[in-house]
């Protein structure tokens, strides 16, 4: 499958925090940050579609706002063992490189 890398910088996202990047009309990506440590998942709720991105963050687990399902952002991993769609993510002087399909 093709992949594509997409770019931002670390000071863009809220620390202990998340920001929201479209990627295209399909895929919208949930960029978490915890100091220089980020995380990065499909923003769609494997339930009914919430913004993860937008869910209450503890530095682990983000809840959707929609109706409460849990993520660990950092394993990919939801309620119940639910997995959830994670990207590859390295950041690099300040810079931080996600690796989508594309
Ligand atoms: S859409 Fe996320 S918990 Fe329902």
């Amino acid at each position: 499958m093709a992949e594509k890398t997409i770019k931002l910088q670390c000071d863009d996202i809220p620390d202990g925090g998340a920001k929201i990047v479209a990627v295209n009309d399909k895929l919208k990506v949930a960029v978490f940050r915890v100091g220089d440590r980020c995380a990065a998942i499909n923003n769609r709720c494997p339930h009914a579609g919430g913004a993860l991105g937008e869910g209450a963050f503890d530095g682990t687990t983000v809840q959707c706002p929609l109706h409460g399902f849990k993520v660990d952002v950092w394993k990919g991993v939801g309620n119940a063992g639910k997995p959830v769609q994670k990207f590859p993510v390295a950041v690099k002087a300040g810079t931080v490189v996600i690796t989508v399909p594309g």
